[in-house]
């Protein structure tokens, strides 16, 4: 059980540019983090910080009140699992999992309690006299897992630990995760992913940390917050860009009219509204349109709202159909996601119903979005209505008015 405050931290390998700018970041007592973002943007290189494996070129971190920038990894109460696996190939289950402790000195009979315990969490009671090599892998992953918790540290770090199973493993294997988080619930978990599913399904607070230029110039938290904050009210177009799968679509369009409630845009032709207040913006303000593939609606006409475009192509995935439109003024093809019977074929002209409530505005200059006049429970209770089904919330999105 542990706490973790960062202050101000930044990271600087030699005279390269900062790799880590300006986190600042509060870990509650058992509350499960998770650290997203592009590969490259020093998820690594944070976890490493608080594990004690890599110095904090400025600032401060805090274990449960203490300063801890100088504290040795083994005082740090933190225990850290690899994407790599590093189990000692000639030991048994057991044994590796009961290594660490028994190097600490602890006394048999503790050891094997512990063993015995963190074996029975995991399912890997029947496997303890196997050899690393006589398992799959995730039964390696998970006796990577227990050596962490029969170390019963206050903090859990895990740096990409499914990375390395096939795809229906790392869905089974996330799911033990939370599982364990809640079983062992005082323990604080920070979890690496660079997969925003993993991100979305686990985490109690998403650290979504930016990239290249713009972690020197905004620094490198670019969001922080709840996974559905995120996902309904990202700060700007990064943000909501890289939470949501597949990605939010942007339609280039001009503030015509700002009111408190909405706001009315030029997009292509039409007018279209949107519930932003940007009221303070210019009119004729430069903005991109946002609407995520699952908030669009397919109508038989044009009408108030609705953009046309030509299907490009389709994906059909069983659960639903994902739709390629081209729409003017779109940055790539509209992604439009379908049921899975959908009878849309390539070259159909297409309506798309662009709802004012799902849709999200970011200022082309800068990227920061208007803030949305949606209320914020009403979002949230549509959202549990929806459901989370695997990778993708699903598209009876409903907001009252
Ligand atoms: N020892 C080092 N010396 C110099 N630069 C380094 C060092 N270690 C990491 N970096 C740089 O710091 C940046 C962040 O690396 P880090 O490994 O933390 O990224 P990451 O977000 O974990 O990426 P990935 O998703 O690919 O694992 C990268 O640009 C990397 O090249
Ligand atoms: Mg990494």
């Amino acid at each position: 059980m542990s706490e973790l405050i960062f202050k101000g931290v930044h990271k600087r390998y030699g005279d390269n540019p900062y790799t880590i700018r300006d986190v600042n970041l509060h870990i509650e007592d058992g509350e499960f983090c998770v650290f997203v973002g592009p590969s490259g943007c020093g998820k690594s290189t944070l976890l490493r910080m608080v594990a004690g494996l890599e110095d904090i070129t400025s600032g401060e971190l805090q274990i449960d009140g203490k300063r801890v920038n100088e504290a040795a990894p083994s005082e740090r109460g933190v225990s850290m699992v690899f994407q790599s696996y590093a189990l000692y190939p000639h030991m048994t289950v057991y044994e590796n999992m009961a290594f660490g402790l028994k190097v600490a000195k602890t006394n048999a009979d503790t050891v094997d309690q512990k063993v015995r315990h963190a074996a029975k969490v995991l399912q890997l009671e029947p496997l303890l006299e196997r050899l690393p090599k006589e398992l799959s892998g995730g039964q390696r992953q998970r006796v990577a897992i227990g050596r962490a918790i029969v170390r019963e540290p206050g903090i859990f770090l895990f740096d990409e630990p499914l990375s390395n199973l096939d795809a229906a493993l790392r869905v089974k294997t996330r799911i033990e995760i939370a599982r364990l988080h809640k079983d062992i619930g005082t323990a604080s978990m920070i979890y690496v992913t660079h997969d925003q599913v993993e991100a979305m399904t686990l985490a109690d607070k998403i650290l979504l940390l930016n990239s290249g230029e713009a972690v020197q110039r905004d620094g490198s938290v670019a969001q922080c917050g709840a996974p559905l904050e995120l996902y309904h009210f990202p700060v700007n177009k990064f943000v909501a860009g890289f939470i949501g799968s597949p990605k939010m679509n942007f339609i280039d369009a001009v503030l015509e009219q700002a009111e408190p409630e909405h706001a009315t845009v030029q997009m292509g032709d039409k007018s279209i509204k949107v519930r932003i207040n940007a009221v303070g913006q210019p009119k004729g303000t430069k903005l991109e349109i946002g609407i995520r593939p699952e908030h669009t609606v397919l109508v038989e006409q044009d009408g108030d709202n609705v953009v046309q475009g030509t299907v490009e192509f389709i994906e059909k995935l069983g659960e639903a159909s994902y739709l390629y439109v081209s729409v003017k003024g779109a940055e790539d093809t509209v992604t439009v996601r379908q049921s899975g019977d959908t009878t849309y074929a390539v070259g159909n002209t297409v309506s798309i119903f662009l709802k004012p409530e799902v849709l999200h505005a970011f200022k082309q200059d800068d990227g920061r979005a208007c803030a949305r006049t949606i209320r914020e429970d009403s979002v949230k209770d549509s959202l549990f209505l929806a459901g989370v089904s695997g990778s993708v919330l699903t598209n009876n999105f409903q907001t009252q008015n």
